[in-house]
C-alpha cells in the first residue's frame, strides 16, 4: 500500500459544502487530511482557487494560489488572492504534505459562490400587499405576563411572470419573505427549505437565501411567493409580512438579465386564511386558484403589489430548516367516537402530513400534543397558550394532501377529527422538522437507561434547533433563551456539527446589544421587557463564542465579537457592588427539584459567579486577540471577584445555602459546586467544601441532585474531577425522582423543563434541552473522549475506572476529522481501541485491571507492570497515574489491549 498522504476531504468555506451566498472578502477554508501512516502531520498546505471549473481541473488556482504555505492547520486558511466578485462561483481545492515530504494529490473540487455583495447589486424591492385583512389570535404569555392577542396577516399570495431565451446558463433567486415564505416557480416549490429564513431582529438584519434555479427556468416563467407571519409580527413591531425576490439569468453570451421584485407584481389572498407559529394554520383547499403559480394564468383580478420599506440583507450561512425524516404512527386510536388520537412514539418539533379523499368542504381537524389524559384523549395543557391546531377544508377532488408551511408544532400525539371515512396509519406521517445540522457525534454504551438518556437529549436537542436555539417546541414561547441556549451548546457540539449555526447565533447577540453593554435574556430580542439579562443567561455570549474557540478552533469569531464581549463584561462591572451582583439576576439555578425559581441557591451567588467566569473567559479572549493589558487587568478583576465571592458567600465549611438567610445548616448543592468547579475556593477549605458537598447527594438525596439548570451543568464535572466520579455514575443511573433516569421511567422520549412529571398547565415542557448538559459529560467521561485545546489538536482519550459499564463508545467528526473510542471490558482484559485524526495528539489512558497486567498496542506488549522497551510507531510512555498507564499517540487507530497476567 502506498504510504503517501491521501487527498484532503471534508471541503468547508465557511464551515459549508458548497455554499452560495459568502460575502466575506476573505473566506476561510478548511479540511480533513486522510493518510495510511499514523503519526502522520501537515506541515504544509497549498489552495488554489479558481475562477473556472476548468481551471480547477487543471490545477491553476487563477484566482489565488496560497503556494506552499507551511503550516499545520487544516482551519481557518483565509482566501487571499484577487477580490472576490459578486454572484460569482469560484473553485476550490487543496494539496498537503506530510513530515516525510509526501504530497497528497488535489483534493476533489468543492466551490463557494459569492452572494450579492454591495448594496447597489440589490435592484428589488421590498413589497407586500396592501392593507391584508387581518385576523386575530390568542397572544403568547412569557413569565406570567400575557402579551395581548395577537393580530395577523393571512397568507399573501404574489406572483409575477417573465419570459427568458433558452440561453440561460445560470439562473440564481435570491429570495427573503418574512416572517416566512415558500416561493415557488412554474408550479413548484424551489429547494426544500421550510420555515424559511432563519430568525433574526428584522429592524436590524434579514437573512436571504440563494437557490440555483438554472434548470427550472423555461421560455416563459412564473415566479409565485407566498408569505406567511412568523415572527415578523405586530407584536414585536415588525408589521406585516413583506418580500424580497432578486432572480439573476447568465447567458450563454455572457449578458445578464434580471427579475426584481417590484410593484409589478401582483398580489392576492389564498387558500391560507390563517397562520402562526403558535396556533396552527387554516387552509381552505377550495379556495386555492389552480394554476396561480404557472405561466399563463389569469391575474387580472389581482392587486398591485405595494412598495414596502426594508431591512439590511445578509445571506443565510447557516444549515437551513428542512423536513429530515418521517415518522410513522405506532399507534392509532379512537378514544371517543368522532376522535382518532394518533401515536408517533417520539415527542418532536414538526407538523403532520395527511391525505384524505372527502366531500367538499369537509373540515379536517388536527390538534397536536405532548401528553394524553388518563381516558386517552390528548392533553393540551403543557402548551398554554399555543393553540397548535391545523385546520384543513377539502375541495373534494380526488386524494389531497395537506400538510402546514408556516408553523410548527411540538408533539406526540395528534388528534384528529372531522376525518371522512376510515382514517388508517398509513395516511398520517409525521415530519420532524429541524435546523439541518449535521450529525457529528455518536455515543453509545451498554447501559440502556444511559442509551436512553442519550437519545432523549439528541430528540431535545433537535426540536429545539429552529434557525435559533429555542428553550421548547410547544408552548407559545420557542424563544431563543440565552440560558437554555448555553448550557446545552456543548452537548450540541458533540452531537451536531454547530459551526455556522452559532456564527449566525452570535452575530445575533451582538447585534441585540444595547448602548449600555447590556443584553436581553432572549435572543432575538423580540421581547424588550427582557433588558438586561440575567448574568446567568447573558454569558451565553462569551460561552458560546468560548466554545467555538474550543471545538472548532475559531479565532476569527474571537476577534470580531472581543469588543462587544468586553463591553458586555464591563456591564456587568458597572452593576456590581464591590464585585457582588446583586441586582441582575432573576433566574439564577432555575428549576431546581419542587420549584421554578431557585429555592436555596441565592441569585447573587449565580450572579456574581457568571461575573466572574465571564472576566476570566475574556482575560483568555485576550490573549487570543494579543491585548496583553487587557489580559493583565481583566485577570486581576478576575482575583478580586473571587475574594469578594468568597467573603460574600463562603462560610465554615460550604458556600450560602439559602436564598433568604445567605449561611444555612444544610448544604446546598448548587452553591458548592460552582466555586468548586472554577477553582475559586481557598485551599483550605477544598476538602470540607467537597465533603459538605457530598453529605447533601449522599445523606440528604441518596445518590440524588438537588440542582437547577447551572448546578446541574457543572455537578458531574466537579464529582469526576474531583475522584467521585462514582457518585457521578450514581445520580446519571437513579431510575427515582430527581433525574434524568426518572424521566426515562415516567416514559419521557425528550427532556423535560421540570424534574418533575408534572401533566397540567404552567412551565411544564416535556421537549426542553436545558438539561441536556449531561450528554456531553457521557461523551467525555463515559466513552473518554475530551478535546484539551483549541480544535481538538490535543485530546485525552480515558475510560473511567467508577462504572460497572462494560462497553462505550463514541466516534465525534472534528473539525480535524474523526476522533473515536471504543472499550470494553471483558474477564481479564480490557480493549481500547482509538482513532486520532491528522493534526492532533492524544494521550490515551489505558486502566490498570488487575494487580498484574501486560498491555499491547497492535499486538505489540507495550507494558509488563512497567513500559517495555517495544514501543510501536507513534506510541510513547508518558506516566503511569493512579491506576492508568498513559501514552501518547499520533494520528491513526490504535488498539490497545491490557491483559491480566
Ligand atoms: C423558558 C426557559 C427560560 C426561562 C427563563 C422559561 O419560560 O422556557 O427555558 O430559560 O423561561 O427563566
Amino acid at each position: 500500500m502506498s504510504q503517501n498522504p491521501l487527498p484532503a476531504k471534508r471541503l468547508r468555506c465557511e464551515y459549508l459544502t458548497k455554499p452560495l451566498g459568502i460575502i466575506s472578502d476573505s473566506p476561510r477554508f478548511s479540511w480533513v487530511p486522510e493518510h495510511p501512516r499514523r503519526g502522520a502531520k501537515q506541515v504544509a498546505y497549498q489552495v488554489i482557487v479558481s475562477s473556472e471549473r476548468d481551471f480547477s481541473e487543471k490545477e491553476t488556482g487563477d484566482q489565488w494560489d496560497s503556494g506552499r504555505v507551511d503550516s499545520e492547520r487544516t482551519t481557518g486558511a483565509r482566501h487571499s488572492g484577487l477580490p472576490l466578485r459578486s454572484g460569482k462561483r469560484y473553485f476550490w481545492r487543496v494539496r498537503w504534505w506530510d513530515q516525510w515530504e509526501g504530497v497528497s494529490p488535489w483534493s476533489d473540487i468543492a466551490f463557494f459562490e459569492m452572494g450579492l455583495l454591495h448594496d447597489r447589486d440589490w435592484k428589488a424591492k421590498w413589497i407586500s400587499r396592501r392593507e391584508p385583512p387581518q385576523f386575530e389570535s390568542k397572544g403568547q404569555e412569557v413569565l406570567g405576563d400575557y402579551s395581548g392577542e395577537s393580530v395577523q396577516s393571512p397568507g399573501l399570495y404574489f406572483r409575477k411572470e417573465f419570459s427568458a431565451g433558452n440561453d440561460v446558463k445560470k439562473a440564481r433567486a435570491y429570495v427573503c419573505g418574512l416572517g416566512y415564505y415558500e416561493i415557488r416557480l412554474n408550479g413548484r416549490k424551489v429547494g426544500d427549505y421550510v420555515l424559511d429564513p432563519a430568525q433574526t431582529d428584522y429592524k436590524k438584519i434579514a437573512l436571504y437565501s440563494v437557490y440555483d434555479v438554472t434548470d427550472l427556468i423555461q421560455e416563459k416563467n412564473a415566479v409565485a411567493v407566498i408569505l406567511g407571519n412568523g415572527r415578523h409580527i405586530n407584536n414585536y413591531g415588525y408589521g406585516q409580512p413583506r418580500l424580497i425576490v432578486q432572480i439573476e439569468l447568465e447567458l450563454e453570451n455572457e449578458s445578464f438579465e434580471r427579475v426584481i421584485s417590484d410593484e409589478t407584481w401582483k398580489a392576492s389572498s389564498g387558500p391560507l386564511l390563517e397562520n402562526g407559529i403558535y396556533f396552527g394554520e387554516r387552509y381552505d383547499a377550495r379556495l386555492a386558484q389552480p394554476d396561480w403559480d404557472c405561466p399563463g394564468f389569469d391575474d387580472s383580478a389581482w392587486e398591485k403589489a405595494v412598495e414596502v420599506k426594508g431591512t439590511i440583507l445578509s445571506p443565510q450561512l447557516l444549515p437551513p430548516i428542512r423536513v429530515t425524516e418521517t415518522l410513522s404512527p405506532v399507534r392509532l386510536v379512537g378514544p371517543v367516537p368522532g376522535v382518532s388520537v394518533c401515536d408517533f412514539g417520539q415527542n418532536f418539533s414538526g407538523w403532520v402530513r395527511l391525505r384524505a379523499q372527502g366531500p367538499r368542504g369537509t373540515e379536517i381537524k388536527l390538534r397536536h400534543g405532548e401528553l394524553l389524559h388518563p381516558d386517552g384523549t390528548l392533553n393540551v395543557l403543557p402548551n398554554q397558550n399555543a393553540k397548535a391546531t391545523d385546520v384543513f377544508i377539502l375541495k373534494g377532488i380526488g386524494e389531497e394532501v395537506y400538510e402546514p408551511r408556516f408553523t410548527y408544532h411540538g408533539f406526540r400525539y395528534v388528534e384528529i377529527t372531522g376525518y371522512p371515512g376510515e382514517l388508517t396509519p398509513d395516511k398520517i406521517e409525521g415530519c420532524l422538522v429541524h435546523s439541518d445540522v449535521e450529525t457529528t457525534g455518536d455515543f453509545t454504551c451498554s447501559n440502556s437507561l444511559l442509551n436512553r438518556i442519550h437519545s432523549n437529549v439528541v430528540w431535545s436537542q433537535l426540536s429545539n434547533l429552529m434557525s435559533i436555539p429555542t428553550d421548547c417546541p410547544q408552548r407559545d414561547e420557542r424563544h431563543g433563551w440565552l440560558g437554555d441556549a448555553h448550557l446545552s451548546a456543548e452537548e450540541a457540539i458533540f452531537n451536531f456539527d454547530m459551526a455556522a449555526f452559532y456564527t449566525k447565533y452570535l452575530e445575533d447577540i451582538r447585534l441585540a446589544q444595547k448602548e449600555d453593554g447590556s443584553l436581553p435574556d432572549v435572543v432575538p430580542p423580540y421581547l424588550e421587557k427582557l433588558y438586561p439579562a440575567d448574568p446567568a443567561w447573558g454569558i451565553a455570549y462569551l460561552e458560546l463564542a468560548w466554545l467555538m474557540y474550543l471545538y472548532y478552533e475559531d479565532m476569527r469569531i474571537i476577534g470580531r465579537h472581543y469588543a462587544s464581549m468586553k463591553k458586555y463584561v464591563d456591564y456587568l462591572s458597572k452593576n456590581s457592588e464591590k464585585n457582588i451582583i446583586r441586582k441582575l439576576g432573576k433566574y439564577g439555578d432555575w428549576c431546581p427539584p419542587a420549584s421554578v425559581a431557585p429555592t436555596k441557591t441565592p441569585l447573587e451567588l449565580t450572579s456574581t459567579w457568571c461575573y466572574f467566569r465571564a472576566v476570566m473567559l475574556l482575560s483568555a479572549f485576550a490573549k487570543i486577540v494579543d491585548r496583553n493589558d487587557d489580559v493583565r487587568s481583566y485577570s486581576r478583576l478576575a482575583e478580586e471577584i473571587k475574594n469578594s465571592f468568597n467573603r460574600e458567600f463562603l462560610g465554615e465549611d460550604q458556600y450560602a445555602a439559602n436564598r433568604i438567610s445567605p449561611v444555612d445548616k444544610s448544604p446546598n448543592q448548587t452553591s458548592n459546586v460552582l466555586p468548586l468547579y472554577l477553582d475559586m475556593v481557598p485551599r483550605e477549605k477544598k476538602e470540607r467544601v467537597m465533603e459538605r458537598l457530598l453529605s447533601s447527594i449522599i445523606k440528604e438525596w441518596n445518590y440524588h441532585l438537588d440542582t437547577g439548570i447551572i448546578g446541574t451543568k457543572y455537578l458531574l464535572d466537579v464529582l469526576t474531577a474531583s475522584g467521585h466520579g462514582n457518585a457521578a455514575y450514581k445520580i446519571v443511573n437513579q431510575k427515582t425522582y430527581p433525574g434524568w433516569g426518572y424521566m426515562v421511567e415516567e416514559g419521557a422520549t425528550t427532556l423535560w423543563e421540570r424534574w418533575e412529571n408534572l401533566t397540567g398547565g404552567g412551565m411544564n415542557s416535556h421537549n426542553h434541552i436545558m438539561l441536556g448538559s449531561v450528554d456531553a459529560w457521557f461523551y467525555r467521561s463515559l466513552a473518554g473522549l475530551e478535546c484539551k485545546n483549541a480544535g481538538w489538536s490535543r485530546m485525552h482519550v480515558k475510560p473511567p475506572l467508577f462504572t460497572d459499564l462494560t462497553e462505550a463508545s463514541a466516534k465525534v467528526t472534528t473539525i480535524r476529522g474523526d476522533a473515536a473510542v471504543a472499550w470494553a471490558k471483558k474477564d481479564s482484559c480490557f480493549e481500547l481501541a482509538v482513532r486520532i485524526p491528522i493534526g492532533s495528539e492524544a494521550e490515551v489512558y489505558v486502566p490498570l485491571l488487575w494487580d498484574s497486567v501486560q498491555v499491547k498496542e497492535g499486538g505489540q506488549v507495550i507494558w509488563r507492570d512497567e513500559p517495555t522497551d517495544q514501543m510501536p510507531g507513534e506510541v510513547s510512555f508518558l506516566r503511569k497515574e493512579g491506576r492508568y498507564a498513559v501514552f501518547s499517540v499520533g494520528s491513526g487507530a490504535y488498539s490497545f489491549v491490557a491483559e491480566r497476567v
